[in-house]
């Protein structure tokens, strides 16, 4: 049995069919990539997969649990974590302050107990920052500890918004552009981040544009065009499929092809 399930899943708004009938596996332990031109449905599927959004059709089966009607914070609990596409962070806490806040989430403290700073509640918060310290340390941010969110450069701050999805102990994570924005050396730092996740146990889904980064990394890749999976495959069978290439030469103005 794959981790990662889904079956047939469609999303509609209005006459737009955003997310049709798409179904793939994700095995326990791969990095699958998901790509596909601008509109292609990408971040509508995500949103499907983690509670943000509800399929019209289709089932997302995880770890032998069905997702779909699943509020978002029960499927973090459930185990499966995300990044958007825009960068998500509380822009005044510390590096490590943000990571903390999805270590709460899994752990009984929440921010009101936190606050009022009950017996119980320091014990976890030392934990908890120990936690982030070596989230932060995983992802190769450990000199940004302290540092404020609104202080750090684009892309070490995509790299504290997966430290934070981490927090929450995920066994899937789902990225959804994380190379968007960052230059060579940080899509470099990511590349090399994913890897040591993987390898920490977790099982990745990625969105994403950057063609070097999804090559390099990915097991499988799953193609979306307006909605519809037009190839599945590995990196070295997806790079040659003449309707993958297709897809992406349409999305190009017509006057430079
Ligand atoms: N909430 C929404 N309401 C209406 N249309 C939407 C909504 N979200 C996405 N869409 C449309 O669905 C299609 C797929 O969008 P999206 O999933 O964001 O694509 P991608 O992430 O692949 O670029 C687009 O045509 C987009 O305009
Ligand atoms: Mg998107």
């Amino acid at each position: 049995m794959s981790l990662l399930e889904v079956r047939e899943v469609t999303r509609r708004f209005g006459g737009l069919t955003a997310v049709d009938n798409v179904s793939f596996n994700v095995p326990e332990g791969e990095i699958c990539a998901v790509i596909g031109p601008n509109g292609a449905g990408k971040s509508t599927l995500f949103n499907c997969l983690t509670g943000f959004d509800s399929p019209d059709a289709g089932t997302v089966t995880f770890a032998g649990r069905e997702l779909v009607g699943m509020r978002p914070d029960r499927v973090v609990r459930a185990g499966v974590a995300r990044t958007f596409q825009n960068t998500q962070l509380f822009e005044e806490m510390s590096a490590r302050e943000n990571v903390m806040v999805g270590c709460h989430a899994k752990t009984r403290a929440g921010f009101v107990s936190t606050a009022l700073r009950l017996p119980w509640t320091v014990k976890e918060e030392r934990l908890a920052a120990e936690d982030a310290d070596r989230l932060l340390r995983l992802v190769g941010l450990e000199e940004w500890r302290d540092a404020p969110a609104a202080d750090m450069p684009h892309g070490l701050r995509r790299l504290l918004e997966i430290a934070r999805a981490l927090a929450t102990q995920p066994h899937l994570m789902l990225l959804d552009e994380p190379a968007a924005g960052l230059n060579n050396s940080e899509t470099e730092a990511l590349a090399h981040a994913l890897y040591r996740i993987r390898d920490h146990g977790a099982t990745l889904v990625v969105v994403e544009h950057d063609m070097g980064l999804v090559m390099e990394v990915s097991d499988q890749i799953v193609v979306l065009d307006r909605g519809c999976k037009i190839a599945e495959g590995p990196p070295r069978l997806i790079q040659k499929d003449p309707e993958v290439i297709r897809a992406y030469l349409g999305e190009e103005d017509p006057e430079d092809v």
